[in-house]
């Protein structure tokens, strides 16, 4: 994997999940170092969004993410610091893999959306970058 200086948003990418379907419903499993390709450390989720509410606002130096919506849909606003991207989700099956030293916000969360994060390190206030004059720094621009 690149390393978070040089990371860009061509390295963000939408997985297809695999899901097994039978009449009752289905499943998405995600294991570390099959569906997932870091070791996974850590399994947040964000849910209870007020209305009209934005998440994120920060980059991380080592973290990588799989962000999935299990349920409704939300947006993710993505910056390199030169390129800007924006992803919707909506499906359970599909995540993004967020890798360090890309700037995301999550916006126009769905009633009732449940924001699923698997991370590949356990939480550490030291690995978040929370204003873009310094995630500005960190990237050398
Ligand atoms: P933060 O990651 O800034 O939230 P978001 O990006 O969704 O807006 O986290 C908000 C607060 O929650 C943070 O200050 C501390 C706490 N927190 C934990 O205690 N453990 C965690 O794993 C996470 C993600 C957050």
């Amino acid at each position: 994997m690149k390393r978070a200086l040089e990371s860009s948003i061509d390295d963000v990418k939408i997985i297809d999940l695999p899901k097994v379907k039978n009449r009752a419903g289905n499943i998405t499993a995600l294991s570390s170092g099959i569906e997932c390709p870091f070791e996974i450390k850590r399994v947040y989720y964000l849910y209870d969004i007020p209305a009209g509410e934005e998440r994120g606002g920060h980059a991380h130096r080592d973290l990588e993410q799989y962000i999935i919506a299990v349920s409704g849909s939300f947006s993710i606003k993505l910056t390199d610091g030169n390129k800007a991207k924006e992803i919707t989700l909506n499906r359970p099956d599909r995540a993004v893999h967020l890798v360090p030293g890309i700037w995301r916000e999550l916006i126009d969360f769905s009633s009732g959306s449940i924001c699923l994060v698997i991370a590949s390190r356990h939480y550490d206030e030291n690995d978040y970058i929370r204003s873009l004059e310094e995630f500005a720094i960190f990237k050398g621009q």
